[in-house]
């Protein structure tokens, strides 16, 4: 039988071992780097994409992603913040979810620096015209910045998501028997209980 984790029967460890799988997710291609978003439609109903999870700082319980100003995600989280993060790695056998509220930067200091640390190729897709989710006569009748500097335009477009845990959910699973805790913040104030499975 595999040989359980140091943080099998740990409350505390199993938070860190979230935190350091989504830290790890946003440095590397692991399982945890493209996690689920949702948000919820302007009809009421959940809105789900997968996104590629920018940076995580645990002691805020913050996370970072990036999207366009003229996306659907960007206009639901304006209308109502309350989102929800989901990232399963099958090799490490852990589920996390996160439910939180989520904040758009545009223009603002976040913004200027996220978009000083990404990668040109990444910019372009802000550059993008008609902006996403524009219905099109062909699937090829978009346009993008043809180089670097066009690319530039796309900044205006950029806009980042600081999602804010209010409760996190760990779930490791196991043969002799899963883990199941669930995290919640009220201001600094923890509380963590184990479920079960
Ligand atoms: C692997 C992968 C990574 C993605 N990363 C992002 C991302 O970081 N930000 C983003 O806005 N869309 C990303 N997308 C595209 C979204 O899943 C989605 O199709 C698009 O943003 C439109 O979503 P919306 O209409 O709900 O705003 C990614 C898609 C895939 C398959």
């Amino acid at each position: 039988m595999t040989e359980l984790p140091p943080f099998y029967d740990d409350l505390a460890g199993c938070l860190a071992e979230a935190w350091r799988r989504l830290e790890e997710g946003a440095a590397h291609q692991s399982g945890f780097h493209t996690p689920a978003l949702a948000t919820l439609g302007r009809d009421g109903a959940p809105r789900l994409r997968t996104v590629v999870l920018r940076g995580v700082d645990r002691e805020s319980r913050s996370l970072r992603v990036h999207c366009d100003a003229r996306s659907d995600k960007a206009a639901e989280i304006a209308a109502d913040p309350r989102v929800s993060l989901h990232a399963y790695d099958p090799k490490a056998k852990i589920q996390v979810r996160i439910e939180g509220t989520a904040r758009l930067h545009g223009g603002d200091e976040v913004a200027r620096a996220a978009w000083a640390a990404s990668r040109p190729m990444s910019r372009v897709c802000y550059g993008t015209t008609p902006g996403p989710g524009t219905p099109l006569p062909a699937g090829g009748a978009y346009a993008q910045p043809r180089d670097d500097e066009a690319a530039e335009a796309g900044l205006s477009e950029f806009r980042v998501i600081v999602l804010t845990a209010a409760r996190l959910e760990f779930l490791y699973l196991a043969r002799q028997g899963h883990r199941r805790a669930s995290f919640s913040w009220d201001g600094d104030a923890e509380t963590a209980t184990w479920l079960a499975p």
